[in-house]
């Protein structure tokens, strides 16, 4: 809401003095893993030495409710309105924005922070330009355990059981050894969002007679 109102303080206070001040992106979209650190860039220029002093960089993620990401308020950060989920996490570099650079880094990528990122740059003039974020946890240690319950005669009973950690949430397919499909036959399929519950609840499956092997891949 406040930076709204300042970017519209930017836009027509400096818009008479350069129509001209742009921002640009070297890279539109970012794709990073859960857990990893991102470092989104926007360029503006700058006309000999740097007036530090003249320079306002905001950096929001784009919601309903806008979040602040970060704030360089005519020369001092400000975090004042930082959105408490970018805590601690996001940090500028400064010796960048003697060449134009507004890098800002965020470590520790969570699903969440996938989206919509506007790079705000108040210098000469002013202006924005948008790049998203998309995060991805990739399902890469699945583990299985196969118990048999019971065993009679007559019929066979086996718990198979499969879990895995990924975003975004995965289609499950269970097939056997001649590829049948067996996905009908188990309950939900177990899948979990990232940042909310660490604990994926065991996805426990039980089928009869069934002598093949049976393998359940996850697909995203
Ligand atoms: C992310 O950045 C932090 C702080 O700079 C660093 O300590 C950490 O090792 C980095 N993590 C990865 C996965 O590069
Ligand atoms: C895979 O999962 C098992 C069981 O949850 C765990 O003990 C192991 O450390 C995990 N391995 C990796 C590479 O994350």
């Amino acid at each position: 809401m406040e930076n709204a109102l300042l970017l519209c303080v930017f836009m027509s206070h400096w818009h008479f003095l350069n129509a001209l001040f742009t921002v640009d992106v070297p890279q539109p979209q970012y794709i990073v893993e859960y857990g990893s650190n991102v470092t989104m860039e926007c360029r503006f220029r700058v006309n000999g030495q740097l007036k530090l002093h003249d320079l306002s960089v905001i950096w929001e993620k784009k919601e309903e409710h806008t979040k602040e990401v970060y704030k360089l308020h005519k020369g001092k950060e400000n975090f004042n309105n930082q959105h408490s989920s970018y805590a601690g996490r996001v940090k500028l570099f400064k010796d960048k924005l003697q060449f134009g650079q507004s890098m800002l880094q965020v470590t520790n990528v969570k699903p969440t922070d996938a989206g919509t990122y506007l790079c705000l740059i108040g210098y000469e003039g002013a202006d924005y330009k948008t790049i998203t974020l998309q995060v991805k946890a990739p399902y890469r240690n699945i583990t299985k355990r196969t118990v048999i319950v019971q065993r009679t005669a007559v019929h066979n009973e086996w718990e198979l059981t499969c879990q895995s950690k990924g975003y975004p949430k995965a289609e499950i397919i269970w097939h056997n050894g001649e590829h049948q499909d067996f996905s009908d036959k188990f309950g939900d399929p177990c899948s979990m969002a990232l940042g909310k519950s660490q604990n994926c609840p065991t996805s426990v499956s039980h089928m009869q007679n069934v002598d093949n092997a049976l393998q359940r891949l996850y697909r995203h």
